[in-house]
């Protein structure tokens, strides 16, 4: 309950408390900055996939230009040889105002990062995006085969279905690869489920058809129950480690990602930098209000 209250009020904190909370979880607000936090990541070990932060567009000049800001950022990437790939939000580059232009801007963001090689992830955002973003992801991955993935959500009662449908398009020249997570947005018990244990079983389930079935997983979590429950599948179905990969936010849970890493797992960070890290933080807030309770302290108890 108290939790909640936290919560609501995490959009009037001042902003240099919040700057304080996000230092720990955004890289900082520039390229370069991005580039020597995912360089010191890949010296522990560690792949990265870097993500500009962004706040709603309202018109399609904004969608044009985050699309050149990302090919300005895999310009710098690749340049600096940083093990890394690229996550994007559909919205930002004009999903939700104009879906075949939003098409245009990512596939040349894909068609670049493809040039060098290199991989894009398509984030999964609110359920109202859903159906345009597996539309967007089945037409990349025609052009695409091997270079752009998507994000599924455990919370959305849909998945499982979705994922039964994706894997008839699941072939050896155009093999599917998701990001498994639990889902983030606010979504109404209609469509998605809310109790934790239910969203973990719904996880596993999920996970277990995709590993079963030889799709490429990034397992995304922090959940260690969700962690053990993934090792146990994958030496169930002897995956081998070349057909997935944990991923993790930055600075969410270093302790756990040692660990999986040092057990000689893959681990690839989320990398989220910008200048819109304002927006990103209070979300980050508003989903773990533990920490906004201590911000809230550290406000009165020096
Ligand atoms: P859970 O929420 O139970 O967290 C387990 C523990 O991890 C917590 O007890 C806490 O200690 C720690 N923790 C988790 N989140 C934290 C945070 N933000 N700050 C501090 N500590 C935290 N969602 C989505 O809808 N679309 C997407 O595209 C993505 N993409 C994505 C990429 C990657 C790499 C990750 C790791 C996550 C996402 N997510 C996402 C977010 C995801 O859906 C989910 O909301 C968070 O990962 C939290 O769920 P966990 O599985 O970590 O479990």
């Amino acid at each position: 309950m108290i939790n909640k209250a936290v919560a609501s009020v995490v959009p009037y904190f001042p902003k240099k408390f919040i700057w304080m909370f996000s230092k720990k979880y955004i890289a900082g607000v520039t390229v370069q900055d991005a580039i020597s936090v995912s360089r010191s990541l890949n010296m522990h070990g560690v792949s990265v996939t870097v993500d500009l932060l962004g706040e709603f567009i309202h018109n399609m000049e904004q969608a044009s230009f985050n699309r050149d800001e990302y090919l300005k950022i895999i310009e710098a990437f690749e340049s600096a040889q940083v093990d890394g790939t690229y996550s994007l939000k559909p919205t930002s580059f004009g999903l939700l105002i104009d879906p075949e232009e939003c098409y245009q801007n990512i596939r040349m963001i894909v068609s670049l990062a493809s040039k060098y090689g290199s991989f894009v992830r398509i984030d999964m955002e609110d359920s109202k995006c859903v159906d345009l973003e597996l539309t967007l992801y089945k037409r990349l991955k025609h052009e695409f085969p091997n270079r752009v993935g998507l994000v599924l959500q455990a919370y959305l009662k849909r998945t499982a279905d979705d994922v039964d449908a994706m894997l008839k398009l699941h072939t050896p020249d155009s093999p599917l690869n998701f990001r498994l997570c639990k889902g983030i947005y606010n979504e109404s018990e209609e469509i998605a489920y809310k109790q934790g244990s239910i969203i973990n079983e719904n996880y596993l389930k999920l996970l277990e058809k995709m590993l079963y079935r030889g799709v490429y997983v990034g397992i995304a979590t922090h959940d260690v129950a969700l962690v053990e429950g993934a090792r146990k599948l994958i030496k169930k179905y002897q995956v081998p480690k070349d057909m997935y990969e944990f991923q993790m936010l930055y600075g969410v849970a270093p302790e756990l990602r040692n660990k999986i890493v040092g057990d000689g797992n893959k681990m690839r960070v989320y990398v989220p930098y910008g200048e819109d890290w304002f927006g990103y933080s209070t979300r980050r807030l508003k989903e773990n209000p533990k920490m906004a309770q201590h911000i809230i302290k550290s406000i009165f108890v020096k």
